[in-house]
């Protein structure tokens, strides 16, 4: 077996300007999918993955079957990016392969020319490949990182990204992976996303479908929001069940780390064999990325360059309370609306565990003050936060709100993505002692 890591792909020369967008498209259609309609046939060998080399089938004649086939055949031909849906946040798809849709992701979304892209497979046999040089014969074997074995079986399909190594003379496009040595992968669980990896052939790299900053499209109009006339063709499978981004894992260094947490939670990883020591690694470089009661965090620099920017913010301002800070009294609420006495300030309230609904007697002594309020539930579980997040995130821009303040979660399990992105998207962060 050739050892891929032995000989690490030499980062290309990158700028770290924004790329500003240039082009525009003249129409963007939406096309529904009723993700119900693909059935997977999968390995029935207890010896490989279920998802070793699936196949599927959809009515061909349907809707959701010419569809895939559309977009499919976009991705290998055309280099607009194709936006679908993902169970976690919707992508922005390119084949992975080739340059030019690639930094057209980047063009479309004014990302950052240094932050690396995710690549999604349909199969464990397409993730393999992804560590086959250009020039290897076809006989050679690549074998994925053993480490990754148990997290492959547990979480794969799913929200879990890992780093492989990069080959030297990697098919993939340079502008997948910037300057990194490794490559992101992720088997995505919604049936669309693996269909598209499974029918276009290709190996797909896609970011969220978001503008960059703005938090991650969960739903088809989101991404319509964002991208209208930016891009040709938008999958609408519906809403996203997990809301969040996948978890970014590296188990290429020692011990292994969690560079971004996200939908596969870091008590889940703990549980896996060699992952039990897992550090889940700061990421602006000067302070905990808070690991929270149970995570450590490691003490070096940044390593999913995604982290160290700006992300998941409404335009309006985010005013994040820890847990056990009290829930902010109608007085704290007006003083955030700056300039309210003259004309009326929308302010937003997003509660989770404790808050309690403000009363009609609180809402119009504000009203009375020029305030309104547009109030929300997150839910009490994790999993529903992190589903609803950034929705209401994004509703709170639609309303006009100027500053909306939101009732944080502990961070164990799914709390600590949810705060994760939380305390990026905030502009002040409340401690229990600050009150
Ligand atoms: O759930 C997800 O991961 C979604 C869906 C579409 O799959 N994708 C997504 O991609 O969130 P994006 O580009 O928005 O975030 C990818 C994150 C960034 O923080 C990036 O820096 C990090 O993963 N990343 C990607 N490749 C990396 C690499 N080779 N080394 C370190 N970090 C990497
Ligand atoms: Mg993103």
């Amino acid at each position: 077996m050739t050892s891929p890591s032995s000989e690490p792909a030499s980062p290309p020369a990158m700028s770290t300007s924004k790329i500003t967008f240039s082009h525009r498209i003249p129409k963007t259609e939406v096309l529904s999918i009723n993700p119900s309609d693909i059935k997977f046939e999968l390995s029935a060998d207890p010896s490989v993955h279920p998802y070793e080399d699936p196949t599927f089938t959809t009515s061909p004649s349907s809707q959701t079957g010419k569809a895939i086939l559309l977009a499919a055949d976009r991705l290998r031909s055309s280099d607009v990016p194709v936006a679908f849906p993902t169970e976690t946040v919707y992508g922005l798809g390119a084949d992975a392969t080739r340059d030019e849709p690639v930094r057209n992701i980047f063009t479309i979304k004014g990302r950052p020319a240094d932050n690396p892209l995710i690549v999604h497979i349909g199969s464990v046999k397409q993730a393999r490949e992804l560590l086959r040089p250009r020039n290897a014969a076809p006989t050679d074997q690549f074998e994925i990182p053993a480490i990754y074995k148990p997290l492959i079986d547990k979480f794969w399909p799913g929200p879990l990204t890992i780093l492989l190594p990069l080959p030297q003379n990697s098919k993939l496009s340079p502008y997948v992976y910037c300057t990194q040595t490794t490559v992101g992968v992720r088997m995505p669980a919604h049936p669309v996303a693996l269909a598209l990896a499974l029918a276009s052939n290709v190996p797909i790299a896609a970011p969220s479908a978001n503008k960059s900053g703005l938090p991650s499209p969960t739903t088809a109009k989101h991404v319509a929001v964002d991208l209208y006339k930016r891009v040709e063709l938008i999958l609408d499978g519906g809403g996203c069940e997990v809301g969040l981004e996948s978890t970014v894992v590296d188990g290429l260094s020692n011990p292994p780390a969690i560079l971004r947490p996200g939908g596969v939670s870091l008590e889940q990883i703990r549980e896996c064999e060699g992952w039990e020591g897992v550090v889940v690694h700061r990421e602006d470089g000067g302070g905990n990325s808070g690991g929270g009661a149970n995570g450590a965090a490691s003490g070096a620099a940044p390593r999913a360059p995604g982290m160290k920017y700006k992300h998941y913010s409404p335009t309006c301002g985010v005013r994040l309370y820890l847990p056990n800070t009290d829930q902010p009294i109608v007085e704290v609420l007006k003083s955030t609306a700056f300039g309210s006495d003259s004309r009326v300030v929308r302010l937003g309230v997003l509660r989770t565990r404790q808050w309690k609904e403000l009363d009609d007697s609180q809402v119009e002594w504000l009203r009375e003050r020029n305030v309104e309020l547009v109030e929300d539930s997150l839910g009490t579980s994790g999993e529903e936060i992190s589903r609803k997040l950034f929705g209401a995130l994004r509703r709170m821009d639609d309303e006009g709100v100027v500053v909306v303040h939101i009732e944080g979660i502990e961070e164990d399990m799914e709390g600590l993505a949810v705060m994760n992105r939380l305390k990026k998207a905030a502009s002040v962060v409340i401690r229990p002692r600050d009150i």
